[in-house]
């Protein structure tokens, strides 16, 4: 089996093969129609969603398939007490690919251990959307043609945003391109990923306001308040960072304005109109990008494991899901005296 936790866990070659099948798709949908005639895909939402739960629906019909799932687990046994564990171990075995979105960091991977079929992460609490990552890139390659020395503005909420997470660490993957991260000063990218960018020689610029570097983007990749994960200390210092019609006089004429939607006050409404919107056609090759996705995990044998080492340490992430499902085993990446979480990818000290 081949689960979808972390881009990471998949080679350029295979997210390129993913992504031209998905470009074939989109030009001859009907091609695909009987590729999944008579599997079952599960999607069990444990969080909100429209694109990413109604898009996987659609992709398993469009391939022939059918779907099973929840979009709200109080109308599931997990009201009456059910566990995370019996609730994956039972669906797994209805279907024959799993998607599942949750609340907590590290919830697509401990399915995965217990899980009899393919595992696809749609959003684990702010760590991980992979499976937006890879719509974003064939947005971005179908806009630009290219993942490579583009200048990147990466705006908002950079703080618990996960699709910006799992966007950055997949684009670092590529070497030339100039990160701008643009945020008010509370709602800044993680130390962690900060770290990743500077490691892997992109440049990296940091500023507050969008205004002093649209003129320079190729790309402008917004994002929402995430307000359900704030703390109680967010509420009182967030603010928008604002794009308006008026400061896209200042933007280049090529450039293409990213969203992973839903979104809120960040962007006027009449920067819908402007051709350089991109995000509507973004959210509609999510269907195409998960169809791929589909063929390609359901027609895959090879392995998936976790290569953390066990540690009997707590996981300082109150958000993680280990500290919410007790009889996970604790994993760590070790990177010299530093301990990694292997679920949600917090930094943890050993005492
Ligand atoms: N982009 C995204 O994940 O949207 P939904 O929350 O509507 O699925």
């Amino acid at each position: 089996m081949k689960h979808l936790v972390d881009l990471k866990d998949f080679s350029l070659d295979e997210v390129k093969k993913i992504l031209d099948e998905a470009f074939i798709i989109k030009k001859n949908p009907s091609l695909f129609s009987e590729n999944m005639k008579g599997k079952i895909l599960a999607t069990i939402f444990f969080e909100p969603s429209t694109r990413t739960q109604f898009s996987f629906q659609t992709a398993i019909y469009k391939l022939g398939g059918q779907n099973i799932g929840f979009s709200n687990s109080s109308n599931s046994s997990v009201s009456k007490g059910e566990n995370f564990k019996d609730t994956i171990k039972i669906v797994s075995s209805y279907a024959d690919i799993l998607v599942i979105r949750h609340p907590l960091a590290g919830a697509a991977l401990a399915a995965s251990f217990f899980s009899s079929c393919p595992i696809i992460n749609a959003g684990d609490g702010g760590h991980l959307h992979p499976t937006q990552t890879l719509t974003d890139i064939f947005t971005i390659l179908e806009e630009k043609k290219t993942l490579n020395g583009l200048s990147i503005g990466l705006c908002g909420d950079l703080k618990f945003s996960r699709t910006i997470n799992s966007l950055v660490e997949f684009l670092i993957r590529f070497k030339e391109n100039e990160f701008f991260l643009i945020s008010s000063e509370n709602f800044k990218i993680s130390s962690k990923i900060k770290k990743e960018i500077i490691n892997s020689k992109n440049k990296l610029i940091e500023t507050v306001f969008l205004q002093d570097v649209i003129d320079k983007l190729d790309v402008l990749y917004m994002t929402r308040m995430q307000k359900e994960r704030f703390l109680k200390e967010d509420l009182t210092s967030f603010e928008y960072v604002n794009l308006s019609k008026k400061m896209l006089e200042f933007a280049k004429k090529d450039l293409i304005i990213m969203h992973p939607l839903p979104k809120n006050k960040e962007i006027d409404f009449d920067v819908d109109e402007d051709c350089r919107a991109v995000y509507f056609k973004q959210a509609l090759n999510g269907v195409f990008v998960r169809m791929a996705l589909i063929n390609f995990i359901v027609n895959l044998s090879g392995g998936f494991k976790a290569v953390g080492e066990s540690c009997d340490i707590i996981c300082s992430n109150k958000s993680c899901i280990t500290n919410h499902e007790e009889y996970l085993p604790k994993l760590y990446i070790k990177n010299g005296e530093k301990m990694y979480c292997e679920y949600c990818g917090e930094l943890n000290v050993k005492d």
